[in-house]
């Protein structure tokens, strides 16, 4: 089962920061997923939520602060004084950090509540200028955006759900996509059996006790995002 480090190692460190992803990218992992928003002049920045309250020193919406403005904010002390070095960081420099390895990168659009015109296509490009093509799945709450990325077949996508559908399987495929990442509370359900009896790729957020992770193994789930993949780590190995 493939094991994603959630915001980077969120468990130890401040999510979504350079110092989650750094140690994210010393461990042998299948690799890390990254929330992404677009700042007021276009740069694609990596922070979980629309407004930078709850993980920085200010106030206000990712979508109306420039890079610069950003930038300025600090995003560990919220977790420790420890990390009041960290900046929001561009998925630019998230990049850098995974240069050297071969992890994978699940970059999701968090384009559900503003739409963030052009992000997705900004985010296939800066995949591309980078050479992470073919190490990136990108996933959305937005539907809209993974079908448009289905069919654009330049990157491979994922739908995010946290409901319980009756049959998310043919739903996926409606969409154009076999991958379905689900939330813990769906992913016992029939439907997402259902799913992979029938060839769904399904991934499970987030999962941070072992005993869940060792019951999604069980049933077939291709991969989890957990925020602690140390820990996921070490139990899988000494099974
Ligand atoms: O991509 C899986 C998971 O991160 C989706 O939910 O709220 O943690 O971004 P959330
Ligand atoms: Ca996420």
């Amino acid at each position: 089962m493939k094991i994603y480090a959630h915001r980077g190692c969120s468990g130890t460190y401040p999510e979504n920061t350079i110092a989650a992803f750094q140690a994210a990218a010393e461990l042998p992992i299948t690799g890390v997923e990254i929330d992404v928003h677009l700042t007021r002049d276009g740069e694609i920045v990596v922070i979980h939520d629309e407004k930078v309250n709850r993980t920085t020193n200010s106030k206000g919406y990712v979508k109306d602060m420039t890079l610069k403005e950003l930038k300025e904010l600090d995003c560990g002390s919220w977790r420790s004084e420890e990390w009041s070095d960290e900046k929001i960081p561009t998925l630019d420099e998230i990049f850098d950090i995974f240069e050297e390895t071969n992890h994978r990168l699940n970059i999701e659009l968090k384009t559900d509540v503003f739409p963030y015109d052009g992000l997705a296509d900004k985010v296939v490009d800066l995949a591309a200028k980078r050479g992470f093509t073919d190490r990136v799945l990108i996933s959305s709450f937005n539907h809209e955006d993974v079908q448009s990325l289905v069919q654009g077949k330049q990157v491979e996508s994922a739908i995010l759900t946290f409901e319980v559908l009756v049959d998310v399987y043919d739903y996926a495929r409606v969409i154009g996509t076999k991958r379905i990442h689900i939330s813990l509370p769906s992913a016992f359900r029939r439907m997402t059996t259902d799913a992979l009896r029938k060839g769904a790729i399904v991934y499970v957020y987030t999962v941070n006790d072992v005993n869940y992770a060792e019951e999604l193994h069980k049933i077939g789930v291709h991969g989890i995002f957990t925020d602690h993949p140390e820990k996921m780590l070490a139990h899988f190995e000494l099974k």
